[in-house]
């Protein structure tokens, strides 16, 4: 993979932390060439990913490994971002720099988004990170911090799925020439499973629910950020991307399924901020 924007397909890595768990899905997530490993600071699994690809490198010396991106959370953004990034570096593996880094989420004060962007591009220019951009941030907030700055982000993560799709962002990302990235692309994972209109395109497209629902991402002009720890699942998810949907099937899906109830709006975002009252 040469140019981390032209990516495909992320490997997610939320909510794991298990060593076995990591060693085997990592090293499955690099032989299905997945183009990199999505982790943060607040998932606690940076030193475990860093063992992971150690492992790796021992086991399969010829083989490239993948691009990382990590996160700094907002609870960090008022300490110093360069020793923050330079903590995730050392944990990853002692790496002395890494693809890409985010600000995981907006902080509930606008002038430490700043200074924490300001950090970050500091970070780029020391050549600590190759490529910068924020998470959960509104384009508004995105505009206050190309205002401040002059620098756009270069990617955006975002919540994207049938379930959860805000067109005013990806049109933003799209205008802005930003690589957008979707998280929870699976969505409503339980609920989607059993989706009769998410059955029958199954059907209809001969595959798996969870290959229209990656397919989807790819219709809509982000990049899908998926978590497996499941070998047959973690192949199956880069085949999806194979997937043409027709225009009228994408237009159904968002009409029945979309219900903009970003998880971002209600619980995660006043997490954050008793997070930071402590
Ligand atoms: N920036 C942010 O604020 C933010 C927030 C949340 C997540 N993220 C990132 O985005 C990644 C993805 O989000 P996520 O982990 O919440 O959700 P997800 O990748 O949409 O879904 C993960 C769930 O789907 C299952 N799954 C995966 N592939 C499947 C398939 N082909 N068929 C059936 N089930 C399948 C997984 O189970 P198995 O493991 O058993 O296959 C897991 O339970 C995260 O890991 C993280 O890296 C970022």
């Amino acid at each position: 993979m040469n140019n981390f924007l032209k990516s495909k397909i992320g490997y997610g890595t939320y909510k794991v932390t298990d060593q076995k768990e990591l060693n085997n899905s990592i090293k499955w997530a690099i032989l299905a060439k997945y183009d990199f490993i999505d982790t943060a600071a607040f998932y606690k699994n940076e030193t475990q990913i860093g063992k992971s690809i150690k492992l790796f490198k021992k086991e399969f010396p010829k083989k490239e490994i993948l691009p990382i991106q990590t996160k700094i959370f907002p609870n960090n953004f008022k300490k110093n971002i360069v020793s923050e990034l330079k903590i995730s570096l050392k944990k990853l593996g002692n790496l002395k720099s890494i693809e890409a880094c985010l600000l995981h989420r907006p902080h509930v004060e606008n002038s430490m988004n700043v200074k924490a962007w300001k950090e970050l591009i500091k970070c780029q220019k020391l050549g600590l990170v190759k490529y910068i951009g924020v998470s959960n941030f509104e384009p508004d907030m995105i505009r206050i911090l190309y205002n401040e700055t002059g620098v756009i982000p270069q990617i955006v993560q975002d919540e994207a799925s049938v379930n959860s799709i805000r067109n005013d962002r990806i049109r933003f990302c799209k205008d802005n020439h930003i690589m957008m990235q979707g998280w929870r692309p699976i969505g409503l994972m339980e609920k989607n499973m059993k989706c009769p209109l998410l059955k029958n395109m199954a059907k209809k497209y001969k595959c798996n629910v969870s290959d229209i629902l990656i397919a989807f991402s790819v219709a809509k002009g982000y990049v899908p950020i998926v978590k497996s720890s499941n070998e047959k699942r973690i192949y199956a998810n880069v085949k999806a991307l194979k997937i043409k949907l027709k225009k009228e099937d994408v237009i159904k899906l968002e009409l029945d399924l979309n219900e903009y109830q970003s998880t971002i709006t209600s619980g995660a975002d006043s997490y954050a901020y008793l997070y930071l009252k402590k």
